[in-house]
């Protein structure tokens, strides 16, 4: 998947098609956010979130990770050169990255997740569990495909279109939501909150990791 052709543009298609409400997704559980230390944000595509946490939290230090340079140089824009040196900008696919040796109170992945197949998004949770300590919060925004009835038809046209859209801009292969709770739950999280928006088209969750779980780099 390569965004750099949509990166400038990103912003106003999602407002064209969402108004604000991938925004109040996002930011849904800023409130929580207030206490992590050390943050690991995957994907976080032109940085928005990114520069509302660093306006809610001024003392996180964060590892932002995207495999877009259009997208992390906007991204990088949005941060004052004031929180300039607590935020560390990677530019590399996420399902290679090594993280540096720290343990994370807390990873955060707005419509991140979706773009990796069942078979991609395991190896990639597991992974990155390893360098969250235990009682660690992941954050996720995501689309979501009710069971039944209208919401249900609903979401699926949205979906649809979305991923063919992503297909010919920016050339992911993904076709349907992974189940990424099941993938959390196996990595060791449970679900603490949800909020469910947009006829249940999208959802915010925050996870907790089970404290028993172990650590380990
Ligand atoms: C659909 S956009 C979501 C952007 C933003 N998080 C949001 O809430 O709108 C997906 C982002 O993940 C990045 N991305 C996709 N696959 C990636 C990978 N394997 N490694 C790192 N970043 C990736 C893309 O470059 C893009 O910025």
């Amino acid at each position: 998947m390569n965004c750099d052709p949509l990166a400038r543009w990103y912003r106003w298609l999602e407002y064209a098609g969402f108004g604000r409400a991938l925004e109040r997704r996002r930011t849904a559980f800023l409130a929580a956010m207030t206490t992590a230390r050390q943050v690991l944000v995957l994907g976080d595509g032109d940085g928005r979130f990114l520069s509302a946490f660093l306006q809610t939290n001024r003392h996180a230090e964060v590892d932002t990770v995207d495999s877009s340079a259009a997208m992390l140089t906007l991204a990088r824009q949005r941060v004052s050169d004031t929180d300039t040196p607590r935020v560390r900008f990677h530019h590399a696919d996420a399902t290679r990255w090594q993280p540096p040796a720290v343990s994370y109170d807390l990873i955060v992945t707005h419509f991140f997740l979706d773009c990796f197949t069942n078979g991609e998004l395991r190896p990639l949770v597991a992974r990155l569990s390893a360098f969250a300590a235990p009682g660690a919060r992941w954050v996720v925004s995501e689309f979501h495909q009710p069971d039944a009835g209208l919401a249900a038809w609903h979401a699926r046209a949205w979906i649809a279109g979305l991923y063919a859209f992503f297909r010919v801009v920016t050339g992911l292969r993904v076709r349907r939501l992974p189940d990424h709770a099941a993938t959390l739950a196996t990595a060791g999280f449970r679900l603490e909150r949800e909020e469910i928006a947009r006829f249940g088209l999208l959802t915010s969750q925050l996870w907790r990791r089970e404290s028993t779980t172990g650590f380990c780099v």
